[in-house]
């Protein structure tokens, strides 16, 4: 029987989404927002403007994308880029966990398009991605949140492809290292990797996906929270700052400043390698256990970010492990997504420290031998 560890983590915090606060994260960090201000006002279209900036900085985008915040937060965006772009080319959906197929089924049912192929692969696999045709439009997500695999690189994706590649990188982006220049429409939302509070969504458009919602006028009625265009023309300004609906300011602050932490710490190349590292941490301890696997197939697919893991236990003890985490305030919320096989899965994103995740892998030690 291995001993109750003494030391807890610093942050209990695991949660795959919202996720970790940035470490120097304090409430007095908000004082700056400008409360009671109009989003339109010219305090306010700072706000937002310096966040759309500091974003493609700290992302790395070419400097021709353009990047908007929009409403309902990671799914507005990914919705509003389906809506806008999908119909005149069949579509590839790259299907391997939960989110993947939600974009299919919409696909299918809401927006009925019948020249639709869905790739899909088991919960820890993904499907053979050189048989998605770039003739068509292809929609995928980077990081499958709920079965902890991802795309390994972008080299699968040709550069003349004819068709948009609309990629859903909420849990990938600020902690993988996205080819930017294979994505057409990239989404994410405030409260996974940096940390932010949740509520807008990220939408961010290559040059040729811009030119197709300036082509392309969709067959379907669009709701104003969803439409690119405005008065008939393509809304250049919703990616300046001038958002369809409120934002909240103070969510706005709140993300500015998970940025500049995140510049503080050296940016990209830094918050990529502390997820990593995160992720070495519960691969030392699950190599040297038999009773806990990574539900990633292979290493090469593996997330870094939402590592999920499988133990030799029925579903009822993993729950009992889960529970006596969170009453200990050792881990919160690491019981794997209600749609996956049942496990664990541990938040490794650039937020979290890595002293934590060895500490919480020595609870995981204890956790395990008290229940089976
Ligand atoms: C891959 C993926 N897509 C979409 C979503 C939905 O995001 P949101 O709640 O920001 O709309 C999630 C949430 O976990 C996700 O992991």
């Amino acid at each position: 029987m291995s001993e109750k560890p003494t030391r807890k983590p610093k942050r209990p915090t695991f949660s795959s989404g919202p996720c970790a606060k940035y470490p120097s994260f304090d409430l007095q960090n908000l004082s700056s927002t400008p409360f009671g201000r109009s989003h339109r006002s010219e305090e306010g279209k700072k706000k937002l403007s310096l966040a759309i900036d500091k974003s493609k900085e700290i992302l790395e985008l070419p400097d021709d994308y353009l990047l908007g915040i929009v409403p309902a937060s990671d799914t507005g965006a990914v919705e509003m880029a389906l809506w806008n772009l999908l119909g005149p080319r069949p579509v590839d959906v790259i299907a391997f966990e939960s989110f993947g197929h939600t974009w299919a089924q919409d696909i299918r049912e809401e927006l009925q398009l019948e020249e639709l192929r869905v790739l899909s692969a088991e919960y820890g696999r993904l499907p053979d991605l050189s048989k998605v045709k770039f003739s068509s439009d292809v929609v995928f997500t980077w990081n499958g949140t709920t079965s902890g695999v991802c795309v390994p690189h972008g080299d699968w994706i040709p550069d003349n492809r004819e068709g948009l590649t609309i990629c859903d990188a909420t849990s990938a982006v600020f902690a993988m290292d996205i080819a930017w220049d294979k994505i057409d429409v990239g989404t994410y939302s405030w409260q996974k990797v940096m940390g932010g509070e949740a509520a807008h969504g990220m939408l961010i458009l290559s040059p040729r996906a811009v030119e197709r919602v300036k082509s392309y006028t969709p067959e379907w009625p669009l709701p104003k929270i969803f439409r690119l265009f405005k008065n008939g023309s393509f809304n250049e300004a919703l990616f300046a700052g001038s958002t369809i609906n409120t934002p909240s300011l103070l969510c706005t602050q709140d993300y500015l400043e998970s940025l500049k932490w995140a510049e503080s710490i050296g940016g990209l190349k830094n918050l990529i390698k502390r997820s990593k590292n995160n992720l070495e941490q519960i691969e030392k301890f699950v190599d040297k256990r038999d009773w806990i696997s990574f539900l990633a197939e292979k290493p090469e697919i593996r997330s870094h970010t939402s590592v999920c893991l499988q133990l030799d236990l029925k579903e009822d003890k993993i729950d009992k492990i889960v529970q006596l985490l969170a009453k200990e305030d050792v881990a919160y919320d690491i019981s794997s997504y209600r749609a996956a096989p049942p496990g664990l899965r541990i938040w490794c994103g650039s937020t979290v420290e890595s002293k934590d995740i060895t500490i919480l892998c020595s609870w995981l030690d204890w956790a395990y031998q008290k229940v089976r």
